[in-house]
């Protein structure tokens, strides 16, 4: 849906990896044969020019030197035999270099070296920022302003490109409906709609309008595809996923990526359907190049060439080149030796041909070639120290964090507090002085010393009057370490003693007595969510929970702030705690932003991007799901607490109040394969300048399939003054109405009635309805 708006006011594993054939796959995919219609399909993404040039440079390449361009190896200090194989050309991209003058050395390497001058590609995880951290990717998503994100994305590939890099491994496009994997914090929730719309933005702010944009990376959409349906949200477990479920649910976001002209894609690493992604022709080829015609070139997700082995599934290192290669894999992404390496002799034996390589090799070519790199290969160092440095990319990183933070309770209006108001202020909780807990996992290359805490916000915010006294009260640690801490990061402080906990817990209950207001910050530490961050329950880790009610049992004021990569159970705060504000891991001005916050110097309006349940055993909960037999009862599922989530999808309060009336409908003919237009008008109530977002649900009564009670089909964020109204207006395309029916096993557009509803989540009661004949 085009929304218009008018208003009155306007590692790892791939370091300790987990680490033919064209797979004949399930009868049932194979029948799939047709692409969802696009209405505006991006197969330009490399210029004539630059298939040119690629064409030409194949023609001088040998075997050897084209198969050195599919390998990709970690760097992560020196190694003289790698230095010998990019002189001799035999790789063709390297990850983790992010120190531009050793970037360069490499980089002279290649092309001085190598009978082709050929540069390497650089790629890293530029997930939600380089060295000025956004929020995370769910947070992101929370905020429904794909201006802001792309903002942050473009920002993002700016900081990574001034050291040298130019590929970025982002956008993270896996739809997620269990929050035990803890790789729910790298995407946009559970949502294809509200997931495609953030995939665009992301594409838009890595690349630019083109790839070769100056200051701007290629991206990279992953995992494809499936992997936010590992089972029992265990990490790196087999997602089972119906057609009409990938179709679409799970695959919309990656399309969505293909139309906006992505340049490559990284593949998952698990079984899909009992075939690994990365062996999966079915994904790597008939989807992706035949129907949707994908120009880029995909990598393999760190070492899953050569995991396509743990899985059962190739026979040895070489039955798992040619099968990977076979499957359309481009690249391997490897920690020291691809797999790939057997590819020479595979050609030998026949196994593979000429053509088959050509193909391969020619996009990661053409990317090369258009991102400049044989023009200009070398980062500019001084130069980047600039970039890096520009105080503009931390405004947008404030802006950003508040922005995405979603109020979930304020009871009595407690928030936003008064500066005066307080004299004494408990900040409790082990997050809210924790640098690493602000940022979140997959941020490497921060500055801490730049990051502003909860705990630093606050201090910086109230004045002279008002004393902050600190307490962690707990201490947080994962039962099964994280390889990214035994990697990345510093010692971890040592276990306190039973004593030592209970002196800590007692000293943060005497601080919250002796003060006026209490701002506890709980949540999960930076470790506990990311990748082999699963977990089998959504409680509060250690003995946050107990703190929190001993706190709020002293019976003043307190406000819960959470920081966290995944909804918690939280339904005892939801009950007790008068102000509840999801943080999210928000970045490097994280601090700064829940500060303002908190004393209303920025009002929250993001919106949760997934629903939020009450309690592990109500997973998977998603709106999107399907009427029943009984659909009276859709909350009475379970006989000892509803089956209704704790708060809806899109749900996030304000400091003001607003309502949706007027709500409209001009269907035109009611007519399939007509557009339907809808306007609704929003007014602010309240005396603050605010932000809503309107959302647009629909539901199709009947037709080939069933189809979801709701589903998103558009949205808006809109800034309101007070007192103020405006018209939103919204055109639904006949490819939201679209979807690929089981029964038919096609793209169908049913005539149908249809309810609508307009409003601040799924839960919207604004309703119309409309009928759409042949
Ligand atoms: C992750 C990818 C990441 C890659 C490179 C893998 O373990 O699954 O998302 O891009 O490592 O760091």
């Amino acid at each position: 849906m085009r929304a218009t708006f008018r208003g009155n006011s306007s590692f790892s594993r791939w370091m300790i990896t987990i680490c033919a054939f064209c797979l004949l796959l399930s009868g049932s995919q194979q029948a799939l044969q047709a692409a969802q219609p696009s209405e505006q399909s991006r197969t330009d993404i490399f210029t004539s020019a630059t298939e040119a040039r690629a064409d030409a440079l194949l023609q001088q390449m040998t075997p050897e030197e084209k198969l050195g361009q599919l390998n990709q190896l970690f760097r992560f200090g020196p190694s003289p035999k790698m230095d010998e194989q990019i002189k001799k050309g035999e790789i063709g991209s390297l990850l983790f270099v992010t120190d531009p003058v050793e970037l360069n050395r490499l980089q002279h390497l290649a092309v001085d070296n190598s009978r082709l001058h050929i540069p390497l590609i650089f790629g890293f995880d530029v997930i939600h920022g380089f060295r000025t951290i956004f929020p995370i990717p769910l947070a992101m998503a929370a905020s429904w302003d794909t201006d802001e994100i792309e903002r942050e994305q473009t920002i993002a590939a700016a900081e990574a490109r001034s050291v040298g890099i130019d590929w970025a491994f982002g956008p993270m496009l896996d739809i997620a409906r269990d929050p035990r994997w803890g790789r729910i914090m790298e995407g946009a929730g559970e949502d294809p709609y509200l997931g495609s719309a953030v995939a665009r933005a992301q594409v838009r702010g890595f690349q630019g309008p083109e790839i070769g944009t100056p200051d701007h990376v290629v991206a990279c959409m992953k995992h494809f595809a499936g992997y936010g349906a590992a089972e029992g949200g265990r990490d790196y477990d087999a997602s089972y996923i119906s057609d009409a479920q990938l179709y679409n649910v799970y695959l919309q976001p990656f399309h969505a990526a293909v139309e906006a002209g992505i340049g490559s894609a990284m593949s998952a690493y698990m079984d899909l359907n009992d075939v690994p992604a990365t062996g999966n022709q079915w994904l790597q080829t008939t989807v992706l190049r035949d129907q949707w015609k994908f120009r880029g070139f995909v990598v393999s997700d760190a070492n899953a060439v050569r995991s396509l082995e743990n899985h059962g599934f190739a026979k040895d290192p070489a039955d798992a080149a040619l099968r990977a290669f076979t499957a359309g894999i481009n690249m391997e992404m490897a920690m020291d030796h691809t797999a790939y390496s057997t590819l020479p002799a595979a050609l030998k034996a026949n196994e593979i041909t000429l053509a088959q390589i050509d193909a391969r090799v020619k996009p990661i070519l053409e990317a090369k070639i258009q991102l400049g790199l044989f023009e200009h290969p070398y980062a500019d160092v001084p130069r980047s120290k600039q970039v890096l440095n520009d105080p503009a990319h931390r405004q947008e990183a404030l802006r950003a964090a508040e922005r995405t933070a979603v109020l979930l309770r304020n009871e009595g209006n407690l928030l936003p507090l008064k500066k005066s108001a307080y004299k004494r202020i408990a900040v409790i909780g082990p997050l809210a002085a924790g640098k690493h807990d602000t940022i979140g996992s997959w941020a490497f290359q921060e500055d801490e010393k730049e990051t502003v805490t909860v705990l630093d916000g606050l201090r910086s915010k109230v004045g002279a009057g008002t004393d902050i006294e600190y307490a962690p009260g707990v201490q947080l640690s994962r039962y099964f370490p994280s390889f990214f801490d035994q990697i990345f990061h510093e010692t971890k402080p040592a276990k306190w003693t039973d004593a030592q906990a209970k002196a800590e817990f007692e000293k943060a209950l005497s601080s919250a007595r002796s003060a006026d207001l209490t701002i506890l910050t709980l949540g999960e530490a930076q470790d506990m969510s990311g990748e082999a961050a699963s977990r089998s329950s959504l409680e509060l880790p250690g003995e946050q929970e107990k703190l929190l009610q001993a706190v709020t049992a002293l019976g003043k004021p307190v406000v819960l702030v959470l920081m966290n990569g995944r909804p918690l159970d939280i339904t005892w705060a939801s009950e007790h705690v008068p102000a509840i504000l999801e943080a999210w891991y928000p970045g490097t001005m994280g601090g700064a932003a829940v500060a303002n916050l908190l004393f209303g110097d920025a009002v929250p309006g993001g919106k949760l991007p997934l629903s939020w349940p009450r309690n592990v055993g109500q997973i998977p909960i998603n709106y999107a799901h399907n009427l029943t037999q009984d659909s009276s009862k859709q909350g009475e599922r379970y006989w000892n607490e509803p089956s209704t989530p704790l708060y809806p999808f899109g749900y996030g309060l304000s400091y003001s109040t607003f309502t949706f009336s007027n709500l409209k409908i001009d269907e035109q003919e009611g007519k399939v394969g007509q557009p339907v237009h809808v306007s609704v008008e929003v007014e602010n109530k309240g005396s603050l300048s605010a932000d809503e977002v309107a959302q647009v649900y629909i539901h199709q009564q009947y037709g080939s399939a069933s189809r979801p009670v709701r589903e998103l089909k558009g949205f808006r964020r809109i800034t309101l003054a007070p007192r103020t109204k405006t018209k939103v207006e919204f055109t639904l395309t006949p490819a939201d109405f679209r979807y690929w029916s089981a029964a038919t096993r096609d793209w169908v557009e049913d005539p149908s009635a249809f309810d609508l509803w307009v409003g601040d989540s799924s839960a919207a009661t604004l309703r119309a309805d409309f009928q759409r004949t042949r």
